[in-house]
C-alpha cells in the first residue's frame, strides 16, 4: 500500500534556549513523518536556566511573539524547554489561539518505573527549584525519595557535543557525583534506579550519562510524550497554509560564528538554511 502524504503538512516551530529542542524534534519527526518543522533557539538569550523566573517569562514570550510576527502560519507551537515552559506556558497560552505544547519534568512516569521508588532529577538550576517542579514531586512522587540536581555546566556540554566536539563521559561526572555520592540528600545512593532528565539538552547526552552511571539506573524524558501530544494537536487542527513542501529553516536570535557551527548538526536534523530572527528590545 502506497503512503499518501497529506495535502497540506501541519508546520510546526520547536523552540528552546539553545540545542536542546533539537531531542525534542528527533521524537516528533518520528511521530509526524510529514509534519514541516521550523527550529526557534534564542540563542541570543541563552542559558535561560540560570535566569530569574521573570526575565525568562519576558524573555521566551517576546522572542515567540516576534516569530510569530514573521511566520503567520504556524499550527502547532512547541516550548521544548522545561525552564521555560515551567513558567511561561500560562501566558503564552493566553496570548496564542493555536495550540501550545508545553514540556514538563518526567516526574510522574519516572516515580511509576521506580522500583525502589528512589529516583534522580536531573535539570537547570532554575527548573529543580521552582515552585511548578516542586509541585509535581509532591502530587506524583510523594512515595519517591528524590535527589534533584540543577546544572548549566551539563548544557553547556551539549551544546558542545552538537557543534562536534568530543565529550567524554569523564567530564560529566563532578556534574553527576550528587547522584553516586552519600550525602544528607542522598542517603542510600545505591537505591536509586531512575534518573528524569529534565532539561531538553540531557537526552542529546543520553549516551554520555548512561555511561557515567550505573548500569542499573533508567534514564527518563519528555520526548515521546510530547511527540505525542503534537500528534493530537496536529489530528484536530486545520493547517493553515496548504504547500506541504517548502525549505525548512532553523531560527536564531543570534548570528555569529558559534551559530554557523551547528550548520552541519542543523543539516542533519532536516533543515535547509539558518534564518536570523530580530527581537526588538523592550
Ligand atoms: N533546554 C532548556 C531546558 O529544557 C534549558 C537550557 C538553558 O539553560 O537555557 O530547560
Amino acid at each position: 500500500m502506497i503512503d499518501t502524504p497529506p495535502t497540506a503538512a501541519p508546520h510546526i516551530v520547536i523552540f528552546d534556549s539553545g540545542v536542546g529542542g533539537l531531542s525534542i524534534l528527533q521524537a516528533a519527526r518520528q511521530q509526524l513523518p510529514h509534519g514541516r518543522f521550523s527550529y526557534l533557539s534564542d540563542n541570543g538569550g541563552f542559558p535561560y536556566g540560570n535566569k530569574p523566573a521573570h526575565h525568562v517569562i519576558d524573555r521566551a514570550c517576546r522572542v515567540l511573539e516576534s516569530f510569530a510576527a514573521e511566520v503567520d502560519d504556524v499550527d502547532v507551537y512547541v516550548i521544548a524547554c522545561n525552564t521555560a515552559s515551567t513558567l511561561a506556558l500560562p501566558r503564552l497560552r493566553r496570548h496564542f489561539t493555536r495550540p501550545v505544547v508545553g514540556v514538563v519534568p518526567a516526574i510522574k512516569p519516572a516515580a511509576e518505573l521506580s522500583r525502589n521508588k528512589y529516583i534522580g532529577l536531573l535539570a537547570t538550576p532554575g527548573t529543580v527549584k521552582r515552585s511548578y517542579t516542586k509541585r509535581l514531586i509532591e502530587e506524583f512522587a510523594s512515595d519517591c525519595h528524590v535527589v534533584s540536581v540543577g546544572s548549566s555546566a551539563l548544557v553547556e556540554l551539549a551544546e558542545r557535543k552538537l557543534r562536534q566536539e568530543y565529550i567524554s563521559p569523564e567530564q560529566l561526572q563532578p556534574i553527576l557525583a550528587p547522584l553516586i555520592t552519600l550525602s544528607s540528600s542522598n542517603p542510600t545512593p545505591a537505591r536509586l534506579d531512575t534518573l528524569v532528565l529534565a532539561c531538553t539538552h540531557f537526552p542529546l547526552l543520553a549516551d554520555e550519562i548512561a555511561q557515567a552511571l550505573s548500569p542499573r539506573v533508567q534514564l527518563v524524558d519528555s520526548g515521546l510524550a510530547i511527540a505525542r501530544r503534537i500528534a493530537y494537536w496536529t489530528e484536530r487542527i486545520q493547517p493553515l497554509a496548504s504547500l506541504p513542501t517548502q525549505p525548512t529553516y532553523a531560527w536564531f536570535t543570534r548570528a555569529d560564528s558559534s551559530t554557523e557551527s551547528l550548520s552541519d548538526t542543523l543539516a542533519l536534523f532536516g533543515f535547509d538554511e539558518i534564518r536570523l530572527l530580530h527581537i526588538p528590545t523592550p
